[in-house]
């Protein structure tokens, strides 16, 4: 049984992506409590289309690296397109502020692109943490399971809270999907839908302080009435 340290109102509204975790390794059975918790999530016809990749230790390291020089040499592939090519407003800026506050953390300036590169190379070393996670399924599953994916994840980063833990959903890892697939012999006919880092806080970084905006219910919630 999981300890209720706190509420799920509160694992769910105090959530944010963490970009630097202490090193503190995290027990094989903590993380097993995680998924097995995770997994009750909600799927159509109960299929539970969700396979997940856990690394850690060398087998971390040894994917970071060529993750990194696969990175680094621009060798990129894309398992899928996450956002349109061109975004419109308001999308457009919510991204902005989003990389506007997240670079002013790290006290990055605005036209400092090697910097900037660095602080997203970050990605492929989990931002520290001692375990990464990735998330995968068949590639012949369709749309309705892409939201039992959400599902499952979110429960993940919900319940990772109950035990300590803290997260970041990455889906930078999957413009790097060839190495993952390659290191993880992930097969071809799984298709890569993100990556996670998962860990304890470094509770100093100042990256970890960025609290990101909400628009308010009115602006995006519709009541119908009468
Ligand atoms: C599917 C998904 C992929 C994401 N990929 C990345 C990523 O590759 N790197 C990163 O730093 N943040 C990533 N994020 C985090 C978002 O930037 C973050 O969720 C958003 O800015 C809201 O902030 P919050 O999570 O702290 O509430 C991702 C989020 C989601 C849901």
């Amino acid at each position: 049984m999981l300890q209720n340290r706190i509420s799920a109102l509160d694992a769910v509204v105090g959530r944010r992506s963490v970009r630097r975790f202490l090193p503190t390794p995290v027990a094989k059975e903590q993380i097993t409590t995680v998924l097995a918790a995770a997994s009750r999530a909600p799927s159509g016809v109960n299929a539970q289309p969700w396979l997940v990749h856990v690394v850690t230790g060398a087998a971390s390291e040894r994917l970071s690296c060529a993750a990194m020089q696969a990175a680094q040499v621009g060798e990129i592939g894309l398992e899928y397109q996450y956002l349109p090519a061109i975004m419109q407003e308001p999308y457009l800026s919510r991204r902005r502020k989003l990389g506007h506050d997240l670079y002013a953390l790290y006290g990055i300036g605005r036209d400092d692109r090697a910097a900037r590169k660095n602080a997203m190379l970050r990605n492929f070393e989990f931002f520290g943490a001692p375990v990464g996670l990735f998330f995968t399924m068949e590639r012949e599953m369709t749309l309705g399971s892409w939201l039992d994916m959400g599902m499952f994840m979110q429960n993940v980063m919900t319940v990772a809270r109950t035990v300590g833990l803290e997260t970041c959903p990455q889906q930078a890892w999957c413009d790097v999907g060839g190495v993952v697939h390659k290191e993880l012999g992930i097969p071809e006919n799984h298709i890569l839908l993100s990556g996670m880092a998962l860990g304890y806080v470094d509770p100093d970084a100042p990256e970890n302080s960025l609290v990101t905006e909400r628009v308010p219910v009115d602006e995006f919630a519709t009541f119908h009435t009468g």
